[in-house]
C-alpha cells in the first residue's frame, strides 16, 4: 500500500445530507459477573450520503463491535448495547423489532467481512446463494433473480458469470470469493455498505483490485461506505473522512487529507508512522510501543497514556474530551486543548 495520500484524495463530499447518525453509543460485554468490557464507549459519528468513512485502529480498539452494533448483531449475552442512538436516513434502528431489523440487514445495509469463506456457505453454489439473497429482499421470480445475479457477477468482473453461478465457494480463489461477497452485498442496492477489513486476507495485488471495485460499486449504486481497516494505506486509497478509534473511543476525526497532512493525536501519528514503506527495507518505521489496554482494564485518564511519549500528569488524572480543532477536525488529547 502507498505511504501517503498522494495518488487520490477524494474531496469531502458536497452533499452533506446525513445517511447514518450514531450518537453516544455504548456497547459493553459482560463475560462474567465481575467483568465489564467497554468495547464501544460513548461514540458519536455520522456518514453523509455518498461518503466513504474509514474506521481505523489497532486490534481490539472496538471497530468490529461498532459495525456489529449498527447491524444489531452483537451476541447478547454477553454483549449489550447499553445506550445511544443509531439512525439510518432518520429512522432509529435501535427501536426496531428483530423482524424489522432483519429487513434492514441486506436491504438497507450490506456487509462484507474480512474472510469471505466464513460468509459463503460451502454446501451451496454461488448461484443459489446470490439468488437467495436477491429474493429475500426483492419480489422477483427465480428466473429474474438468476439473471440479476449473472449481471451482478459481471459487474464485479467475472467474464464467465454463468459458469461461476454453478460453482461452489471452494472452487474460487480468495479474491474471487470476495468479489462474490461484494456482488451479494450490493444485490439489494444498499444505502450503506459496511466493509470490515475486506482486503486483509488477500494478496497485496488483489487488495488494490478489490478496493477499486468497492469504489466503482459505491458510485454505481450511490451508496455510502463504512470501511473498517487497520491499514492507513487503504484509508489513503479510498476514504473521504477518517475516524480513529482507540480503547473503545474515537480519539481523532478528520478529512483524509487532514489526517495525513496534519494528524493531531499521538496515536494517529503512530499509526501513520507504522505504514510499511515500499521504498525501504524497513517494514515498520516506528511502531507504537506497547499494546492496546484490554477493554476491561482501562486506566483513569487518557486511555493511551501508557503508550504515549507526550504523556503529562494531567493525562493520568483527567479524561480528555473529543474537541473541535478546526472545521472537519477533532481530537481527544490534552496537547490540543484550547487549540
Ligand atoms: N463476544 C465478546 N465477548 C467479550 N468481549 C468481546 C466480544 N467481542 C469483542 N469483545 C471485546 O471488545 C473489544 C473490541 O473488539 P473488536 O472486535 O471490536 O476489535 P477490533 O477493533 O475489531 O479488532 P480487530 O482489528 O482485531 O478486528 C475487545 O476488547 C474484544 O476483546
Ligand atoms: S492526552 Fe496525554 S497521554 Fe493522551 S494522547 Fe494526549 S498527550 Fe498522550
Ligand atoms: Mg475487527
Amino acid at each position: 500500500m502507498i505511504k501517503q495520500a498522494s495518488k487520490f484524495i477524494p474531496s469531502i463530499t458536497d452533499n452533506t445530507e446525513k445517511l447514518l447518525e450514531v450518537k453516544e453509543l455504548k456497547t459493553y460485554f459482560f463475560p462474567s459477573k465481575d467483568k465489564e468490557v467497554k468495547a464501544v464507549d460513548n461514540i458519536s459519528f455520522s456518514i453523509n450520503k455518498g461518503e466513504t468513512v474509514a474506521l481505523v485502529g489497532e486490534s481490539g480498539s472496538g471497530k468490529s463491535v461498532t459495525s456489529l452494533s449498527i447491524m444489531q448483531l452483537i451476541p447478547t449475552p454477553p454483549g449489550k448495547i447499553l445506550s445511544g442512538s443509531i439512525k439510518l436516513d432518520g429512522r432509529e434502528l435501535l427501536s426496531l423489532s428483530n423482524k424489522e431489523m432483519n429487513k434492514v440487514r441486506g436491504k438497507d445495509i450490506g456487509m462484507i467481512f474480512q474472510e469471505p469463506t466464513t460468509s459463503l456457505d460451502p454446501v451451496f453454489t454461488i448461484g443459489s446463494q446470490i439468488t437467495e439473497s436477491i429474493r429475500k429482499h426483492k419480489k422477483v421470480s427465480k428466473k429474474e433473480a438468476y439473471e440479476n445475479g449473472v449481471q451482478l457477477l459481471k459487474m464485479v468482473g467475472f467474464a464467465r458469470a454463468e459458469e461461476i453461478m454453478k460453482e461452489y465457494p471452494h472452487q474460487l480463489s480468495g479474491g474471487m470469493r470476495q468479489r462474490v461477497m461484494i456482488a451479494i452485498a450490493m444485490s439489494c442496492e444498499p444505502k450503506l455498505l459496511i466493509a470490515d477489513e475486506p482486503t486483509t486476507a488477500l494478496d497485496v495485488t488483489i487488495q488494490a483490485q478489490i478496493l477499486d471495485l468497492l469504489q466503482e460499486m459505491k458510485e454505481h449504486f450511490n451508496s455510502s461506505i463504512l470501511l473498517i481497516t487497520h491499514d492507513m494505506g487503504v484509508v489513503a486509497e479510498v476514504a473521504n473522512r477518517v475516524l480513529v478509534m482507540y480503547g473503545g473511543q474515537i480519539v481523532e476525526e478528520a478529512t483524509v487529507q487532514e489526517v495525513f497532512e496534519n494528524p493531531k493525536h499521538p496515536y494517529t501519528v503512530g499509526l501513520l508512522n507504522s505504514i510499511p514503506d515500499l521504498d525501504e527495507d524497513v517494514e515498520r518505521l516506528e511502531a507504537i510501543p506497547g499494546s492496546v489496554t484490554p477493554a476491561d482494564q482501562f486506566p483513569k485518564g487518557c486511555r493511551f497514556a501508557s503508550r504515549c511519549k507526550f504523556a503529562m500528569d494531567i493525562c493520568r488524572q483527567k479524561t480528555p474530551e473529543l474537541r473541535q480543532i478546526k472545521e472537519n477536525h477533532q481530537a481527544r488529547c490534552f496537547l490540543h486543548e484550547g487549540a
